[in-house]
């Protein structure tokens, strides 16, 4: 087999690179833990450190990137005595990323994080995860810094767009399907970022407090569901502090649950500059990852020194590199090395297409204004740069097609990262894709910088279509919730000037809609990746039936949330990687909502939302009955969901937990996508993972014992049907 260290110009590696393979193919055991260990065994202190520590790819400081690596987020050399691949790193959940055009060469965008949350499609998630993947492996990448799913705690944080919602079993199944369909392709992928990390102020220092059980509860829960159906390669830790520690150095997270409690065999790899000491080892980091963002090469000569005069390091190197080795081999990537292809960008963008017209979310629908008849003469289309292209997010996660962006808005300077937090947006017209669907139209388009303009316009057309646009990027959280740039104002005017109008956002995550009385229908497109102006034209035009659901709660206002004002938002500067000055704590207190985020904070209060958790429109109706909930050591939930109008469509069943012993509670335990044509029924049973019926005690998860009630939900708040069982107490925990 040829490997990637041939195509890469390192000839002199490659006859020694394929006689280890060779060995290594006879080794017919196939089995991962045993071949890590006896690799291990074989190899030199130096080599083991070799493996603990990485370059960012790209021209960052004096590193030399060698030749044939390409660019990307980070590299790891191999060692060829051994047979053992280098890993080349790429980012991230949404596609090969671009790094700032480095490399010359697109990728498939896939849309969002949250509108692949909308999808509530495992299988959806799995065919994406695997498309980027065959992508990444023709880019010459093993590794894939993908499987965000952090819980998006606050609505204005940075990265929520990158993250799959508020819920952890949601988070949990769909961010898993994504790592597993990764990994189906022989590439390493991550989940990240290992714990608790929802707003990006100060983000290398802020410190998240919370009590344990919460957050066992809430964001570890979302974490443990995704390694249990995913079996990541790796686990990616954070940069901020939990209750103290920095998430790299966190001995309670990283030694105590991820490894001991959940038995994780696999290696924690550092976010890139997340690094602050060599004892981190021992904390349970296993790999400093582009180090020469961190003020030294902690997990090089240092860490060789330290396992020299100190038994602990000396047995961390061992664990450490047997935990990469074991990835390598789980995984297959030794056996399937990367080749460079040209990518198959049609297959990329019909998943692409796939993903946002699943993942489209249709909030509102007055008079059945949507779907557009073909009979308007007048169009109107105005905003969002709808002419040019769809909007997308910004920092290490930002993908592009072939071609680079289609508008590029730079935002906020800093330094090398620019380009990587610029307003891109994707070469997918909205208006193009319009016209084309609407022939016999005359289309006009307005940039909306005007209200006035626009309004007058409006007066004009028979229809409006108005888009409003978000921009997020990692490192920068959002102030507040409105639309930015005066775009409120615009949709404002416009919808005044003529009721027969369409709002379509392009947001990262909730936004507020002080308009939203006024227009007649609301279209939640979120960043729709690479085909995004035609998915958005085929959900408009009725050719797709929006079938998304909200993955989060959109609230009323920033009042409603636990922290009305953005924690640090007065005291620290926004920065894409500052560590602040020596010694900077900002402490951010998550016991107010503790393990209750998002819709349960929500029906903890009694505050009624903007629009709720689980909520979505359909051009068809659904009816949804017959909740039974069965009890015992294996429970689970049946429904039927029948399609009752006139066309085909795709509903989501989901049932929550109401109530328990210990009083009122709001809980996701389960959920089911399903296609039905006009009048099909179908009745489905899902499982329920007991730890969603339990609380985490001081003797571990534990049901109480009593009555548990339950509801089908259209949405976390739109509550049909309930139904009751009776549950005996259990008690488990890790250790048993
Ligand atoms: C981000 C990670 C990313 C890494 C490598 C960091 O800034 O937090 O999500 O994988 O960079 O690019």
């Amino acid at each position: 087999m040829k490997s990637w260290l041939c195509c890469a110009g390192l000839l002199a590696a490659c006859s020694t690179f394929a006689v280890a393979q060779r060995a290594e193919a006879q080794d017919t055991t196939n089995n991962a833990d045993s071949r890590a260990a006896s690799t291990e065994a074989a190899m030199t202190d130096a080599e083991r450190v070799s493996l603990l520590h990485g370059i960012m790819a790209m021209p960052y400081g004096d590193v030399k990137i060698p030749e044939g690596v390409p660019f990307g987020a980070g590299y790891i050399p191999g060692i060829e005595r051994l047979a053992v691949p280098p890993l080349t790193e790429t980012d991230a959940s949404l596609g090969v990323s671009y790094v700032g055009g480095l490399r010359g060469d697109g990728a498939t965008a896939l849309p969002s994080g949250m509108a692949m949350g909308s999808t509530w499609s495992p299988e959806l998630m799995h065919k994406g995860g695997a498309r980027i993947a065959d992508e990444a492996h023709a880019k010459g990448f093993n590794v894939l810094l993908a499987g965000g799913i952090n819980l998006v705690r606050d609505p204005r944080g940075g990265r929520a767009f990158e993250y799959l919602g508020e819920d952890p079993l949601h988070s949990g199944l769909l961010g898993g399907a994504a790592v597993a369909g990764i990994q189906s392709r022989h590439v390493i992928s991550t989940v990240k970022h290992f714990v608790l990390n929802p707003t990006e102020t100060g983000r290398q220092f802020h410190n998240g407090i919370i009590d344990e059980g919460a957050l066992r509860m809430s964001d570890l829960l979302a974490f443990e569901i995704a390694i249990e159906k995913g079996q990541p390669g790796s686990v990616m830790c954070a940069y901020n502090k939990v209750n103290g520690a920095q998430a790299c150095g966190n001995d309670r997270m990283l030694n105590g649950i991820l490894k001991r409690d959940w038995g994780y065999k696999g290696w924690v790899m550092s976010d890139w500059g997340a690094v602050r000491a060599t004892d981190f080892a021992i904390e349970g980091l296993d790999q400093q990852s582009g180090a020469q963002l961190d003020a030294s090469v902690f997990f090089g000569q240092p860490l060789l020194d330290a396992a020299k005069r100190d038994k602990r390091y000396r047995d961390r190197i061992a664990d450490m590199s047997r935990r990469v080795l074991r990835s390598i081999y789980a995984v297959g990537v030794d056996s399937n090395p990367p080749s460079k292809a040209p990518v198959d960008a049609a297959a990329g963008a019909a998943v692409a297409q796939e993903i946002a017209e699943k993942g489209i979310v249709l909030l509102q629908n007055r008079d059945g204004i949507l779907p557009l008849a073909a009979s308007a003469k007048r169009i109107l289309v105005v905003g969002g740069y709808a002419d040019a292209g769809v909007l997308s997010g910004g920092g290490s996660s930002q993908v592009q097609g072939q071609g680079g962006p289609a508008v590029s808005l730079p935002t906020i300077e800093d330094g090398p990262f620019t380009a990587m937090m610029a307003q891109n947006f994707h070469r997918s017209s909205p208006l193009a894709a319009i016209r084309a669907r609407a022939p016999q139209a005359e289309v006009v388009f307005r940039d909306g910088r005007y209200p006035a303009e626009a309004a007058l316009a409006a007066k004009n057309a028979d229809l409006v279509i108005v888009f409003g646009t978000q921009w997020m990027t990692e490192g920068l959280d959002v102030a507040d919730l409105s639309l930015p740039q005066g775009q409120d104002a615009v949709i404002a005017a416009v919808a005044k000037a003529n009721p027969n109008n369409i709002v379509v956002l392009e947001t990262g995550g909730p936004i507020a809609m002080p308009w939203k009385d006024d227009v007649g229908a609301i279209v939640e497109a979120w960043y729709p990746g690479a085909r995004g102006g035609e998915a958005i034209a085929a959900i408009l035009f009725g050719d797709v039936n929006p079938s998304g659901r909200l993955p989060v709660t959109f609230p009323a206002s920033v009042a409603q949330l636990p922290r009305p004002a953005l924690p640090g938002a007065e005291t620290v500067a926004p920065s894409f990687g500052g560590h602040g000055k020596p010694g900077q704590t900002l402490d951010i207190d998550y016991n107010v909502e503790g393990a209750d985020v998002g819709y349960r904070w929500f029906a903890r209060k009694q505050e009624k939302p903007l629009y709720p958790f689980g909520y979505g429109l359909s051009y068809t109706s659904f009816e949804r009955s017959g909740l039974a909930v069965s009890g015992g050591a294996n429970p689970s939930a049946s429904f039927t969901l029948r399609n009752s109008g006139g066309r085909d469509g795709a509903d989501v069943g989901q049932v929550y937990l109401v109530e328990t012993p210990r009083g009122k509670t709001r809980r996701l335990v389960a959920f089911a996508r399903v296609d039905l044509k006009p009048g099909e029924a179908r009745t489905v049973e899902v499982p329920i993972d007991p730890r969603l019926l339990a609380d985490w005690t001081a003797k571990g998860w534990t049901i109480a014992p009593g009555t548990y009630r339950f509801a089908l939900g259209a949405s976390a708040e739109d509550l049909i049907e309930e139904t009751s069982v009776t549950l005996a107490e259990r008690t488990w925990n890790y250790r048993q």
